[in-house]
């Protein structure tokens, strides 16, 4: 029996992002933005003040739907991001959670084995986030033909970082601290969220994502052994299953800030791209990643706020330094809401008409 998901459709097949990510190298690469549904939309605001607060807006999927489509009216980007947050899994484990206006994160924090055991099972996690994948439900008929659909989590290890400081921290120090002091729990800890990212991240495909990205904004911060042990190896294990349950499902891996590690990542975890922040030049990534198959990024998101020429220039750089292979082009970290939307139009409009 033909399966929905691997038949590679004529339709789906023209997506410029799918043949990006099959590893297609093409004359204008798509673009997308991380946070493309953020604050620094006026339409965002109004949207998010009409749900409520922003847990409100996530778990409420005709609004969060709205917003996840707000960017690509405005824009005509070539992907669409679920709206959600990856702090969701935790919440669905258990974990009490809610944001401070101005300043984040809070959530009630994890510290010990009994900690770990105290958290639903990975298999619990789909009542609380049901509305999610009625979201991914909503997006996958109201999207444009030509729009891709990303779905998203949360890598295991910046996940824990949040579950086990309540918050977010400069260094990550409690969850390093967790690692070395109780390695049972923290691997513990590391392997409920590693088996319920994979069953959540199988929901948002079986809801119609066409490619998942695994979030590892605090990969940096692991060194040596514990970067291959914490942020590889979870990588390796869930795309490893996703593949095995959904064949033909490409994945955008991005371990934040990897520096060196970012070599040989698509390879040693199966990605069939890997995100590239801004620590690296393109030309460097370039020649030591992209090698490997498609990369995503990178530039600044600082342009996004002060634009002018110098947008331009730094727009071209990292066009032309991935154009000889599959590239998406994006930012290196998420918009921020002080960007002005007139720099996002002045970047596509500078990606889509350059020619090398
Ligand atoms: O990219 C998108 O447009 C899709 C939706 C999305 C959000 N968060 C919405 C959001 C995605 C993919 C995320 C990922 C996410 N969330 C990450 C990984 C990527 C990264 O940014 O490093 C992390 C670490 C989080 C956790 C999180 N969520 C933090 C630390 C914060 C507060 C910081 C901030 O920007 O305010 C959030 C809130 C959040 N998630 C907002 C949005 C649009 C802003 C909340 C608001 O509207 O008030």
């Amino acid at each position: 029996m033909e399966c929905p998901m691997t038949a590679a459709a004529p339709a789906t097949a023209q997506k410029t992002i799918l043949r990006a990510l099959a590893g297609e190298t093409l004359p204008t690469p798509p673009i997308w933005m991380m946070r493309q549904a953020g604050r620094y939309l006026p339409e965002y605001r109004a949207t998010r003040a009409q749900a409520g607060d922003f847990l409100s807006l996530c778990y409420n999927p005709e609004l969060a739907a709205e917003v996840t489509l707000q960017p690509i009216r405005r824009y005509g980007f070539d992907a669409a991001i679920l709206f959600a947050d990856i702090l969701l899994v935790p919440q669905a484990l258990g974990a009490d959670l809610w944001f401070v206006t101005g300043e984040g994160p809070r959530l009630s924090t994890i510290t010990n084995m009994a900690g770990v055991e105290a958290l639903k099972p990975a298999s619990a996690i789909h009542d609380t986030l049901a509305p999610v994948y009625e979201t991914v439900k909503i997006l996958s008929r109201e999207l444009p033909q030509e729009t891709t659909l990303i779905g998203f989590a949360g890598a295991p290890w910046t996940v824990a970082t949040y579950m086990i400081a309540g918050r977010g921290t400069p260094d990550q120090a409690p969850a390093h601290a967790m690692r070395e002091q109780a390695p049972e729990a923290f691997d513990a800890l590391i392997a409920r969220i590693t088996e319920a990212t994979i069953d959540y991240l199988s929901m948002q495909i079986e809801a119609g994502a066409e490619v998942v990205k695994i979030f590892d904004s605090w990969a940096g911060s692991l060194k040596g052994e514990a970067f291959q042990r914490y942020a590889l190896e979870p990588a390796r294990k869930i795309i490893t299953e996703i593949k095995a349950r959904h064949p033909g499902i490409p994945i955008i891996a991005f371990p934040r800030e990897a520096g060196e590690g970012y070599i040989g990542f698509g390879p040693a975890t199966g990605a069939d791209c890997v995100a590239l922040d801004n620590s690296v030049t393109p030309e460097w990534a370039a020649e030591h990643v992209q090698k490997d198959g498609c990369v995503q990024g990178n530039l600044a998101s600082s342009h996004m706020v002060s634009g002018g020429p110098a947008l331009v220039e730094a727009t071209e750089r990292v066009v032309r330094a991935f154009h000889k292979g599959p590239h998406i082009f994006n930012l290196g970290h998420g918009i921020t809401p002080d960007a002005d939307p007139e720099n996002v139009a002045l970047m596509i409009e500078t990606v889509r008409s350059f020619r090398a």
